[in-house]
């Protein structure tokens, strides 16, 4: 890619990154202004907004807000409208904003389960179908919807967002093949386990939750939001050319279960006949 210094305004692509304030959204922004283009940033809160921005300063990209709350698509519809009267092109889109909390099934209201479907899979809806009219004119559009690996697993803890987010699998799929046509391609990237501010704060609640996850991941981490981004990248740009309708994990192998694995770990300390 060009650098993004290098281009005249215009001729630089252009990403919507929806929640592209905070945490996994705003470590996409930053790669992609790396990469070139230009960001629009979407989301409720004009504080996360202002923070995003800021953090964007310097690297070379035209910047702007747009406060939206994806679950209202007249609100949706404004803001792609914004965009494509700010910079006059829209290339591509990233599906990441998105609610969650930890309840058990039994517990969560009616209201609760409609906050997070309608951010998730409403609101990747919404923006995607708006964001159609622009991508479809791009010389190499792409979505990207964030889902999670509880998308074909169990979310326990969850119901709503692992609905929802099975929901975003299924729709990024059916967007891939009716939208190949116009040549636009619809993947979706599933995080493990990522510290931000929003999930220290929604689900890795206490260390003992925390240590407990760590435990589950075959690599021994948990994911920083750039491990994301640098997937994010690579699926957006003409590298990912022949690839649509795919989930790509990020999650340390976390998805796959350790199995018997702690006991082979027993197993090879005490075995001292077996030679390196
Ligand atoms: P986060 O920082 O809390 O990000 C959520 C973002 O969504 C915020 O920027 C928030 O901005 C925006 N948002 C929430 N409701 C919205 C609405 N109604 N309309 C528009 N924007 C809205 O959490 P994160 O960890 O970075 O999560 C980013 C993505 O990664 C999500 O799709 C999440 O499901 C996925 N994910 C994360 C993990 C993880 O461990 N971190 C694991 C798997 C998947 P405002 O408050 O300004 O609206
Ligand atoms: N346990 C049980 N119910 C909860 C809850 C929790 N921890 N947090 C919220 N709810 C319920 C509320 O009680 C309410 O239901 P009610 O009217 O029956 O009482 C319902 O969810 C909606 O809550 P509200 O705060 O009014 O909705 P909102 O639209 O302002 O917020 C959320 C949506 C709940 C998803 C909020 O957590 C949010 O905005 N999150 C964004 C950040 C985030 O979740 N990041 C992590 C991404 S993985």
């Amino acid at each position: 890619m060009v650098a993004a210094e290098d281009r005249a305004p215009g001729e630089r692509p252009v990403a919507l990154v929806t929640g592209g304030g905070t945490g996994l959204g705003l470590a996409i922004s930053i790669a992609l202004a790396r990469d070139g283009y230009d960001l629009a940033l979407a989301s409720r809160s004009a504080e996360h907004l202002a923070s995003g921005a800021a953090a964007l300063a310097g690297l070379g990209a035209r910047v702007r807000t747009f406060p939206t709350d994806v679950r209202a698509p007249d609100q949706v519809e404004h803001t792609v409208d914004e965009i494509g009267r700010t910079f006059g092109r829209l290339d591509v889109l990233v599906n990441n904003a998105a609610g969650n909390f930890v309840a058990p099934a039994e517990r969560i209201s009616p209201n609760g389960w409609r906050a997070v479907v309608g951010i998730v899979l409403d609101g990747t809806f919404f923006c995607s179908r708006s964001a159609f009219p622009w991508l479809r004119r791009a010389p190499h559009p792409s979505i990207v919807n964030i889902v999670a690996s509880y998308a074909w697993m169990a979310g326990p803890g969850t119901a709503h967002s692992a609905s929802a987010k099975a929901g975003v699998l299924a729709l990024t799929r059916t967007l891939a093949v009716e939208w190949a046509s116009y040549g636009i391609r619809v993947n979706a990237v599933a995080p493990g386990p990522i510290r931000t501010e929003g999930t220290d704060r929604q689900l890795w609640v206490s260390e003992r939750v925390t240590e407990s996850v760590r435990a589950g991941i075959p690599l021994g981490r948990f994911g920083t939001s750039e491990d994301v981004a640098e997937v994010v990248r690579f699926l957006v740009s003409p590298r990912a050319g022949y690839v649509t309708g795919e989930v790509v994990t990020v999650d340390g192998g976390q998805w796959l279960g350790k199995g018997v694995m702690p006991l082979l770990e027993e197993f090879r300390k005490s075995n001292t006949g077996v030679s390196e």
